[in-house]
């Protein structure tokens, strides 16, 4: 039997465990146990991820959230070291770039087990970036790094990886295996109602702390898209965090603002919109499975090839030039054939990698 702790905690590690969690439900000899850190609490930000896409109940629930860095990645720490204590897994496997990330593989690689991290090899070249610093100590700390694309599997080479002992595994990537299997029923299962997903609307979100935690930023974001909605409709689920912040700073944005949505509902409207909006890392990714345009709200991505095929152009926080953005990418028309991500069987070669090395 191959044991598996899965390590989620933020709402884009629900999707892309997601993936993971459907292929080893198909193998009897492998066990998977999951832990969420409880960085991501809200009914809309976690538990609905957990029933619209099927994936198993956590078996513990550290319940950590809402307060500094410093603070929510020690007792992250501390918590996961009792739970891998009791579990002795072979595998630790984390997601991503939060602080949920690094907590799960720290925890385990002091304790001498394996860690995985999918998603390996990013970089946005900003270490000021809370998820920059996470992914590159998780990285270095990783018994074996999936990589979405060949521009991360570059960066971990320009970085030394060949001489450090990790294996890279150029395995696609698993939002686009999500994206692909979960539009299959999302018009059925979409909550939303239905005006609020047709029409001609531009879909916008916006959490990072680089524009949320800048007064100044956040004022400039805001007022370009009271500007944009004026011309078209700017529909946008808001982060918990923004939403703080924006009450914080006494800002208001005039924006047809709905609650955070599940997962079959954002589908939907990447399905349906004219663009995105966004400085997220993952919907910049999605705007392309569902073949927009996408504007970040961002001075670098880690999604570099969106940018260099003229899918995805940065503004910064800059208004005229997200104004100027949005207009020239509502009119613009592209080829997505390009296979950008993969052939979405990242779940299977993510666990047929873990097998082969279990059983070497
Ligand atoms: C985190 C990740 C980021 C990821 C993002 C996805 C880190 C450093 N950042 O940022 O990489 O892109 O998740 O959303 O790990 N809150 C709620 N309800 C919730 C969740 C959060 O009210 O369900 C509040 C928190 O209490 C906090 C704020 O929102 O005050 C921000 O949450 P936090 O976990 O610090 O980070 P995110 O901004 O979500």
């Amino acid at each position: 039997m191959l044991k598996i702790v899965t390590i989620v905690g933020a709402r884009p590690q629900f999707v892309k465990a997601a993936v993971l969690s459907r292929v080893i439900g198909d193998h009897d000899d492998v066990e998977e146990i999951l832990i969420h850190t409880g960085q991501h609490y809200d009914h809309n930000m976690s538990e609905v991820f957990f029933d619209e896409m099927e994936i198993p109940k956590p078996g513990y629930n550290l319940d950590v959230n809402g307060m500094s860095h410093g603070a929510m990645t020690g007792q992250m720490l501390e918590k996961i070291e009792g739970v891998l204590q009791e579990e002795q897994p072979d595998w630790v496997v984390v997601y991503g770039d939060t602080n949920s990330t690094i907590a799960g593989a720290l925890a385990a690689k002091k304790m001498h087990i394996r860690v995985a991290h999918v998603e390996a090899g990013l970089r946005s070249f900003n270490m000021l970036m809370p998820e920059e610093v996470n992914r590159i100590l998780t990285d270095r700390i990783s018994d074996i790094l999936f990589a979405p694309t060949q521009t991360a599997v570059d960066n971990l080479k320009r970085e030394g990886y060949d001489n450090i002992d990790a294996e890279i595994v150029l395995s696609g990537d698993v939002m686009q295996d999500a994206s692909h299997y979960y539009a299959q029923n999302s018009e059925e299962k979409a909550k939303l109602p239905s005006e609020k997903r047709s029409g001609e609307f531009v879909l916008c979100t916006l959490h990072r702390a680089e524009n949320t935690d800048n007064s100044e930023r956040l004022a400039s974001i805001v007022s370009a898209l009271n500007t944009l909605n004026k011309k078209i409709r700017v529909v946008m689920p808001i982060h918990p965090r923004t939403q703080k912040l924006l009450e914080k700073n006494n800002l208001e944005l005039t924006v047809d603002l709905v609650d955070p949505v599940g997962y079959f509902d954002m589908i939907e409207l990447l399905k349906n919109c004219r663009l995105v909006l966004t400085d997220s890392g993952g919907l910049q990714k999605e705007a392309y499975f569902f073949e927009k345009h996408c504007v970040t709200m961002r001075d670098e991505t880690e999604w570099v090839e969106l940018v260099k095929n003229g899918y995805n152009i940065l503004t910064g926080a800059n208004e005229d030039a997200i104004l100027e953005a949005a207009g020239r990418m509502m009119q613009q028309s592209s080829d997505f054939s390009s296979k950008l991500y993969g052939d979405s069987q990242a779940g299977e070669k993510i666990l047929n990698s873990l097998r082969n090395i279990h059983h070497k």
